[in-house]
């Protein structure tokens, strides 16, 4: 008798969809197609993770490919990330293909039992943050890889929580992000604090910045560094946005905005107006606190940057380290034509942008910090020889805490609890095991470095310059680094007294084991 009653139901239910279906009037395929026109919008639904598991190859997706989401999971659950059978790329006929050139006899990267073996493949700073200027807390950074800016709201409490504890594990720094310190943040890893438009965390009520507030925070919280965001390269120009199904009771009371509306960030500081009232800022932040300051910024037009440089050069102010996003870097939520057409890609705009302080004799001055799509070794690689000191991840971080690349942060729907502030979804997080999980990629993308850069015939990959990379074109032709990017011999590296104690840092860590690299003050 049940199935009567059932048959009857799902009859009845089907009538009613094709009732609904014909008489709305929004859908055209739903009342020219009733019931089959919803398998479109099921099949859209679905459709990128069907594409991702099924239909695409391993190089295809973006921004990560299957063959790079595969390395960041292997990594972090410490499984065999090794590839068989060789490479699946077209080399010669691919263009703006990287190529490292090996040295015939490469330094030997030391194995577990052997004399100066390091499970934490540790790889400290080539400069010191902080040490031109000769900042009260100038110190040098223990990693040259660490966790870019991503804020509490745009991640879910428990995924800056797991960023957190894992930056501790790996010893290296965690970026608040523009969103103010929230307690997810207070884990035991150290923190560079970023500083955006909305001033969170150092704000008055009318949102103008507030310098009493700023030293309050420093004081209590970890902080090593203050970031003072410009701009990130996935939506340049635009201010943060956090979309209203994010902004939570706990996100709005950390910013001080209402609950469950957007929050959006103004597309400029009101502190400064220009590359001259930005220093001024910057060295009231670095007096006032005692840390290094510096800024992150996009590259767009080049006359910020040429009439910084001039700046910096004729006067006794200074930024501390500059971070570079490029154009493919993410967001929490951008719009398209941001994402995808403003702002320099990480390569063009790094060198454009290096080249104005070397050519003023600067860059030995300033720390060059990278960002976008630079957590795996060969990129790394690229950005160290174009100049970089360290280099800022975020996404691949994300991956490595379980983020599948659905590419829904923008919705607050993210189904593995990283980027959501729906508490159903993000408890499946947990903070611990995926802090564990962090620090094994991260250890394991510095061991990659480190080996590379031996092969390289360098003992750190700040000693990586533009000759040892070539670029092929597709046709046989190609360019070492410096030759396309038209880079000096003496670009891309730090000067001679920080290159002479980095390497001695190195060796005395080869020869002694676990040498005493922690982020030692100046
Ligand atoms: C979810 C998410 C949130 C982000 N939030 C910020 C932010 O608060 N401030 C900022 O400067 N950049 C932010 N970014 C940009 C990253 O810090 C980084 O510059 C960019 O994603 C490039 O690095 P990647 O390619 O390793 O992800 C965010 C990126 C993501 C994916």
């Amino acid at each position: 008798m049940w199935y009567w009653w059932t048959g009857l139901a799902v009859g009845v239910f089907f009538l009613v969809v094709v009732v609904y279906d014909l008489v709305q009037r929004k859908h055209a395929i739903l009342r020219n197609f009733p019931i089959i026109g919803h398998f479109r919008y099921l099949l859209e639904m679905v459709g990128p993770e069907l594409r991702q598991y099924i239909v695409t190859s391993n190089d295809e997706e973006r921004p990560f490919s299957r063959d790079q989401r595969r390395w960041v999971y292997a990594s972090a659950k410490k499984q065999n990330s090794y590839f068989g059978f060789g490479s699946d790329n077209e080399m010669e006929q691919t263009g703006n293909y990287l190529i490292l050139k090996h040295a015939a006899f490469p330094l030997p990267s030391p194995k577990a039992g052997e004399p100066g073996y390091d499970p934490g493949y540790r790889i400290p700073c080539a400069k010191i943050l902080g040490g031109h200027r000769q900042r009260t807390k100038a110190f040098r950074p223990a990693s040259v890889v660490n966790i870019s800016a991503m804020s509490f709201g745009s991640l879910s409490g428990p995924a800056v929580e797991a960023m957190n504890r894992g930056c501790k594990l790996a010893g290296c720094l965690h970026n608040s992000g523009e969103g103010g310190i929230a307690p997810y943040h207070l884990h035991g890893g150290e923190l560079i604090w970023q500083i955006g438009t909305g001033y969170f965390g150092c704000r008055d009520a009318n949102g103008t910045f507030n310098l009493e507030k700023l030293k309050d925070c420093v004081s209590k919280y970890p902080i090593r560094a203050i970031e003072i965001k410009l701009s990130q390269g996935a939506k340049a120009g635009v201010g943060g946005i956090v979309p209203a199904s994010k902004v939570s009771k706990e996100v709005s009371q950390i910013r001080g905005v209402p609950v469950g509306k957007d929050c959006v960030s103004p597309s400029t500081h009101s502190a400064f107006d220009g590359p001259d009232s930005m220093l001024d800022f910057v060295e009231r932040l670095a007096q006032e606190t005692g840390l290094p300051v510096g800024i992150k910024s996009a590259v767009g037009q080049i006359s910020f940057w040429s009439e910084l440089a001039d700046l910096m050069s004729s006067s006794d102010r200074a930024v501390d380290f500059i971070s570079i996003d490029g154009g493919e870097g993410g967001s929490g939520a951008a719009p398209l034509a941001f994402s995808d057409h403003v702002a320099l890609p990480f390569k063009l705009g790094f060198a454009r942008v290096y080249r104005q302080f070397a050519e003023l004799g600067l860059h030995e001055n300033v720390v060059f910090i990278g960002a976008a799509k630079l957590g795996f070794p060969e990129s790394a690689m690229f950005a160290f020889a174009l100049g970089c000191d360290m280099i800022a991840i975020a996404r691949e971080p994300m991956m490595a805490i379980g983020c599948i690349q659905a590419q829904r942060c923008h919705t607050g729907h993210c189904p593995t609890g990283v980027a959501t502030q729906n508490r159903w979804l993000m408890h499946g997080l947990d903070p611990t095991d995926k802090a564990a999980r962090l620090a094994n990629y991260i250890v394991n993308l510095r061991k990659k470095i480190l080996m590379l850069s031996r092969t390289c015939g360098a003992l750190h990959p700040g000693l990586i310059s533009g000759q040892h990379l070539e670029i092929l074109n597709g046709t046989f032709g190609s360019s070492t680094l410096s030759e396309l990017f038209g880079y000096r011999d003496d670009f891309g590296m730090p000067g001679i007294t920080d290159r002479q104690s980095i390497e001695s840092i190195m060796l005395a860590h080869q020869e002694n084991g676990l040498a005493p690299i922690e982020s030692t003050s100046l």
